[in-house]
């Protein structure tokens, strides 16, 4: 496939993976009138069951029989982070564009590959942080850019859950062999990579984590605070030990405030000033912005197919993914020798990060 594709040929995708995030890009593909032609679990059951509501008719339980046997222009990868790089590299080697799940991966090595190999191979890499592509954040983004509140001072980042009142977390994030880390990489990624998209690059983090709710080997809970390069802070704050869902960001700066959380029945950006001269402790000029979508994974999509078929940018990169690991990585490190970490010392691999934690934790 190339930029030049005529756009009345519908491109061809599949999905590797058919757990809980299929469906969204199942049913985002579709919409954005792609032909979802194959799904691929190494559970055939369960490919067979998204496949019949989907309404796709072949599946595999297997990768390279799927990259062999299909005609394909793009692939999700929806797999546990652990798997990224090896599907990544399947996928490129064929020719095919890969939209990948965050995280990219829990190697900066193995997703620095993926990076190279979809480079090489002239296809497309976009990482799965949808969060850039929700229109709170497009709109977010927009306004710092352009100034309207100033100097970013301050970031506050929060996302947590927990596993939807579920009995036991989600068998395939359990676990350091599956999941790689806990919520500070499963959440923590997304909000990592906001971090950097909303006020620039990243100088130095100070990470706690703990696990409090659930009888598992990684962390529940976390907290990271960062220094950027501007020398303005900010703080990510993630959990499985919350009760719902949440996801809320917070920008501070020098002439006004965003603010966006879905805690509220109708959520709305809330954009603060005193741009009238109010000096009411309470009292602020308030614009609220209204949103029809209210997630990001949308409009992730339908920019992937764009990238694919245009050759248009892609709203997150496999650089912006690595970056949001290596910033995560660093937390974990920070948190395993309990001091501040400058970026640039950080460990490249979730087995380093977290040594002083597993250590910590058995003594
Ligand atoms: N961006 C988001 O909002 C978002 C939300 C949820 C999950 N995710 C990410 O999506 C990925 C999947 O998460 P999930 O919640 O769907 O997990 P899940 O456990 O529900 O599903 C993963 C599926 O992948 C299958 N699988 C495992 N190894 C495979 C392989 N080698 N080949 C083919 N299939 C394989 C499993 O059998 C399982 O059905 C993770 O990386 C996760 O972090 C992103």
């Amino acid at each position: 496939m190339t930029p030049s594709t005529p756009t009345h040929v519908p491109l061809r995708a599949a999905i590797i993976g058919a757990g809980g995030i299929a469906t969204t890009h199942a049913t985002a593909y579709q919409a954005a009138g792609v032909d979802l032609v194959a799904v691929c679990d190494v559970d055939a059951a369960l490919a067979r069951k998204r496949a019949d509501a989907w309404g796709v008719e072949r599946v595999y339980d297997d990768v390279a029989a799927l990259l062999r046997e299909e005609t394909l222009d793009m692939v999700s990868v929806c797999t546990p982070a652990s798997t990224h790089h090896a599907i990544t590299l399947q996928a490129a080697s064929a020719g095919v564009h890969v939209l990948c799940e965050k995280p990219i991966a829990v190697d900066l090595n193995e997703a620095q590959a993926m990076i190279d190999a979809c480079d090489a191979a002239g296809v497309v890499l976009q990482v799965g942080h949808q969060l850039r592509s929700h229109p709170a954040i497009v709109q977010a983004k927009t306004m710092i850019d352009e100034g309207v509140i100033g100097e970013v001072t301050m970031v506050r980042l929060r996302q947590a859950h927990d596993w939807g009142g579920a009995s036991e977390v989600r068998p395939s994030f359990a676990t350091r062999a599956s999941g790689g880390g806990g919520t500070l990489l499963d959440n923590g990624c997304h909000l990592m990579d906001l971090a950097r998209y909303l006020a620039g690059d990243v100088e130095e983090v100070y990470g706690r984590v703990a696990t409090r709710k659930w009888p598992i080997e990684l962390e529940d809970s976390a907290i990271v605070s960062l220094r950027f390069r501007s020398g303005a802070l900010g703080s990510v704050e993630t959990s499985w030990s919350a009760t719902g869902w949440e996801e809320g960001f917070w920008v501070y700066g020098t002439k006004g405030s965003l603010e966006w959380t879905n805690r509220h029945a109708d959520p709305v950006l809330v954009h603060a000033s005193r741009a009238s001269g109010s000096t009411d402790w309470s009292e602020t000029d308030v614009t609220r912005y209204a949103f029809t979508e209210l997630r990001g994974h949308d409009a992730e999509i339908r920019a992937f197919v764009r990238a694919v078929r245009e050759g248009a940018p892609v709203p997150c990169t496999g650089e912006d993914g690595l970056e949001a690991v290596r910033l995560v990585l660093a937390g974990y490190d920070s948190a395993s020798r309990n001091a501040p970490l400058t970026l640039g010392d950080e460990a490249s691999n979730l087995a380093r990060a977290v040594e002083g934690i597993e250590a910590g934790n058995a003594s």
